[in-house]
C-alpha cells in the first residue's frame, strides 16, 4: 500500500547533493533517524532507497545502475526500479524507495513517521 503524504516526515539529507563524492561511487549510503538508506544519482536526478536488498540483504551500495535506471543487486543481480522500487526482473521482492524533494536549503527525504 502506498504511503500517503500525511504519513511522511521530511528530513534534511544534505544541503548540497551535488557536492557529494559522486565521482568515485554512483551510490552513496547514509544513516538517518537510525535507518540505513542509499542515495543514487541517475541522469541528473536523485533517488533514495533501502540500503539492503529485499531478497537476501546484500548491500545495494555495492551494486550498479543499469542504462534504464534500475539498481542491480551485487549478489544475485535482481533489478529494482530507482523511481518506484519495483522488482523489474519479476522475482517479487520490491525494494522500498523513498520520496525526495529539492528545497532551497537542501535535499529532503520523506520517511514514514
Ligand atoms: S540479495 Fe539481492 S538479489 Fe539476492
Amino acid at each position: 500500500m502506498p504511503i500517503t503524504p500525511k504519513e511522511l516526515e521530511w528530513h534534511l539529507l544534505t544541503e548540497d547533493p551535488n557536492s557529494l563524492p559522486w565521482e568515485n561511487q554512483p551510490i552513496l549510503s547514509f544513516t538517518i533517524t537510525e535507518r540505513s538508506i542509499c542515495l543514487a544519482q541517475f541522469e541528473g536526478k536523485f533517488f533514495a532507497f533501502q540500503a539492503l536488498c529485499p531478497h537476501a540483504g546484500a548491500p545495494l551500495k555495492d551494486g550498479y545502475i543499469d542504462a534504464k535506471g534500475n539498481i542491480v543487486c551485487p549478489l544475485h543481480h535482481y533489478k529494482f526500479c530507482l523511481a518506484n522500487g519495483r522488482n523489474c526482473t519479476g522475482q517479487g521482492y520490491d525494494m522500498r524507495a523513498y520520496p525526495l524533494e529539492i528545497r532551497p536549503d537542501g535535499l529532503y527525504i520523506g520517511l514514514r513517521k
